[in-house]
């Protein structure tokens, strides 16, 4: 009987899938990452493991398994994951795309309508007691987001989800730097124009990240290109926190040689950079929750399961990663 590892508590509905498939559940109901160790040891002798974002499935820990048969990940991401090693191996990894695609796009829209009308900052004023009248210049008076430009970096999935909120929802002028140019026809859809780098960093009021973390994003954004930003531009990254080096972004901010930031993902996870927890200014936090519906978490769990299930009955998993 093959078995399957999962890390952290799962919803029912996900692992109640296993029923009737001859698959040995090992599921924790904890709802913290195991430690390395724990999971070097909970990964003996498993054919299959289900596993979040938090936890690092290296080469090392793939090389000590190699009788698994798939690390199936919650996530669209799979920085976490060696895939590389795991193919040479011949574990099968797989992700859970395109369900999460909406719901990350509405929140990076929540991130840049929070900074840019100083949503969170308005919040604690409203709360404190202090407002005594209503104002024409309130302290936290805000910018527009409706027809203003939006630089979007990365246009997968997500990114085009972005595009199509903002070219349709808020007016907004789209600005991308991709890989992959779009058909013409969805960039017609989108109103969305490719630019290089330079040219998108000095134009847009609001630069949004749609990108894998890979050795070629790191640090996408670092100084220089910092320096080429607007002085009213906000930065917002829903997508991994490697792409933005945190110390130049923090300088940024703290010199006023960019307006804001909101984020939803950090360097060093589950860590916040302390001098980005002290800027409140037009600066908003979250703990990487771009995916967090309760229908979105719930159908990423059931997609996990069903592709670590079809490794392990022989067959090729919906959702497989492939590199090189
Ligand atoms: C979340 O960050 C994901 O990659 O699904
Ligand atoms: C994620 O689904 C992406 O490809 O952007």
């Amino acid at each position: 009987m093959p078995r399957l590892l999962v890390t952290q508590r799962l919803f029912d509905s996900a692992l109640a899938l296993v029923q009737g498939t001859g698959i040995a559940l090992d599921a924790r109901s904890a709802t913290s990452p195991m430690t390395r160790s724990e999971l070097v040891d909970a990964l003996q002798g498993c054919d299959g493991v289900v596993c979040m974002l938090t936890d690092v499935i290296d080469r090392d820990l793939l090389e000590a398994n190699p009788g698994l048969r798939v690390v199936a990940n919650v996530a669209v991401g799979h920085d976490n994951i060696d895939v590389a090693a795991a193919q040479r191996i011949g574990i099968a990894v797989t992700n859970t795309p395109g369900v999460l695609t909406g719901t990350t796009a509405d929140l990076t829209f929540a991130l840049l309508l929070a900074v840019a009308r100083r949503v969170v900052e308005a919040d604690a004023f409203a709360r404190s007691g202090a407002r005594t009248r209503w104002e024409l210049e309130p302290a936290h008076i805000g910018t527009d987001v409706h027809g203003a430009v939006l630089g979007l970096i990365g246009m997968g999935r997500i990114g085009q989800a972005v595009a199509q909120r903002a070219a349709h929802g808020f007016g907004m002028r789209v600005v991308y730097h991709s890989r992959r140019r779009l058909a013409s026809d969805v960039e017609v859809a989108l109103r969305a124009t490719p630019a290089a780098l330079p040219a998108l960093l000095s134009q847009a009021q609001f630069v949004t990240f749609h990108a894998p973390a890979t050795p070629e994003t790191h640090h996408l954004i670092g100084p220089y290109e910092l320096e080429q930003m607007r002085p009213d531009a906000v930065l917002i990254n829903t997508s991994r926190g490697s792409l933005v080096d945190e110390d130049a972004l923090v300088a940024a901010l703290r010199s006023a040689s960019i307006a804001g930031a909101g984020l939803d993902v950090f360097e060093r996870e589950p860590r916040i950079h302390a001098d980005l927890v002290e800027l409140r200014e037009k600066v908003v936090l979250l703990p990487h929750v771009g995916s967090a519906t309760v229908a979105t978490r719930t159908q990423m769990a059931e997609m996990a399961m069903r592709n670590a299930i079809a490794a392990l009955s022989g067959q090729e998993p919906p959702n497989l990663v492939q590199v090189g």
